[in-house]
């Protein structure tokens, strides 16, 4: 048994469904889900009920997470057609801005270019005034994420260009956009990605055994895609899940058939062990994890960093992915029947074990919701 000690991960990219979808996921049952993962940190999504998307939905939320959650958590504002930047006065108080360029689960979907160019504008101006978040400043603001796919890419880039903003494009999934984003940083855009396990792990081969589990946005791809992503792991600044429950019964594997079941699917705590099993596989390093699932992402969100934080975990232990074992309050995952290699064992955060041996022993309410007022 070979224990390996990480620092605790960041999960850039979740939906922890609070307010309006709790019976989905809550505030506690996602951040449960992410200790189990070994992930200490989450950055949480504006596509809830009501959205993200005034500062006092922010205030709202905030105040939501802090009595339930058991790691620490940072809020994204959204922008919305109907609120445009109402988000503008408490921008600093989440971890960036969320636009979603192209159609996914919720209502935020931003169809007109004049709405994009004002909403990049208003960033830049606000940041002119109170700079962007970094060790220095971290009352500054964050970047600008944008779910946006294919031609909505160089689409967001420009934007991003001509209004001098930091852009992270979420859950990159085809060689057109991964070549894209690459090309960009090689000119020296200020720009940054991410990938989600399950881009990187499955394909639409793998379409015929999910079914609706398989269902997400951006969709899975073909294999030239994913080798895609592999062949520029490089230009891949960030492995983060897209953690995105809905139940089995809204998927349509319950109960009644369903028309359209809600794209998205669970993997807080199935990212650790899929991304130590590549590195069982030599397809990458621990440096690789430790470098994608923490080092940039503080960096890129301007995160504090977590004194006495570590996630201890037995890199040999090898065993299946079952859905009875996860923490998630939708108790699937689209990787169940995967063999994998990696268990957390324990996770210490702030000097105080959280969680063991599939337990979670931390109070609800004793993680931090990050750049709130105190
Ligand atoms: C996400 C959700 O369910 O909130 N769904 C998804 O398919 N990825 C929304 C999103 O990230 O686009
Ligand atoms: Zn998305
Ligand atoms: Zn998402």
């Amino acid at each position: 048994m070979a224990i390996e000690r990480l620092p605790g991960l960041v999960d850039a990219h979740v939906h922890l469904r609070e307010p309006g979808y709790e019976h989905k996921e809550d505030f506690y049952t996602g951040t449960a889900a992410a200790l189990a993962g070994g992930v200490t940190t989450v950055l949480d999504m504006p596509n809830t009920n009501p959205p993200t998307s005034t500062p006092e939905r922010l205030a709202e939320k905030a105040r939501l997470a802090q009595a339930k959650a058991v790691c620490d958590v940072g809020l994204f504002v959204g922008a919305t057609r109907t609120e445009g930047d109402a988000y503008l006065p408490a921008a600093h108080r989440a971890c960036g801005l969320k636009i979603y360029v192209n159609d996914t689960f919720g209502s935020l979907r931003i169809d007109t270019l004049d709405l994009l160019h004002r909403l990049f504008r208003t960033w830049a101006e606000r940041a002119a005034q109170i700079g962007y978040r970094s060790p220095e400043n971290p009352h500054g603001l964050g970047p600008v994420a944008v779910h946006a796919e294919e031609l909505m890419v160089p689409a967001c880039l420009a934007l991003s260009q001509l209004y001098d903003v930091p852009l992270h494009v979420v859950h990159v999934s085809r060689r057109s956009e991964i070549e894209t984003i690459r090309r960009a940083k090689e000119r020296g855009v200020q720009v940054t990605c991410e990938a989600t396990p399950h881009h990187l792990f499955l394909s639409m081969e793998d379409l015929p055994r999910l079914g609706s589990l398989g269902d997400m946005r951006p969709r899975l791809a073909t294999p030239d895609d994913v080798a895609a992503l592999w062949e520029h792991l490089a230009a891949i600044d960030i492995f983060a899940t897209d953690h995105a429950p809905h139940t089995l019964a809204e998927k349509g594997l319950q109960g009644q058939p369903v028309e359209s079941p809600p794209p998205g699917v669970p993997g807080v705590e199935t990212m650790l062990p899929l991304l130590l099993t590549a590195v069982h596989a030599g397809r990458l390093t621990l440096e690789d994890v430790v470098q994608r699932c923490v080092t940039a992402p503080r960096r890129i969100y301007g995160l504090p960093e977590q004194p006495d934080t570590v996630v201890e975990v037995d890199v040999d232990a090898h065993y299946t992915l079952e859905n009875q074992a996860m923490h998630t309050r939708v108790g699937w995952t689209p990787f169940a029947g995967m063999p994998v290699y990696g268990r957390v064992q324990r996770v210490i955060l702030r000097g105080r074990t959280v969680y063991e041996e599939g337990r979670v022993l931390a109070e609800p309410g004793s993680g931090r919701v990050l750049f709130q007022p105190t």
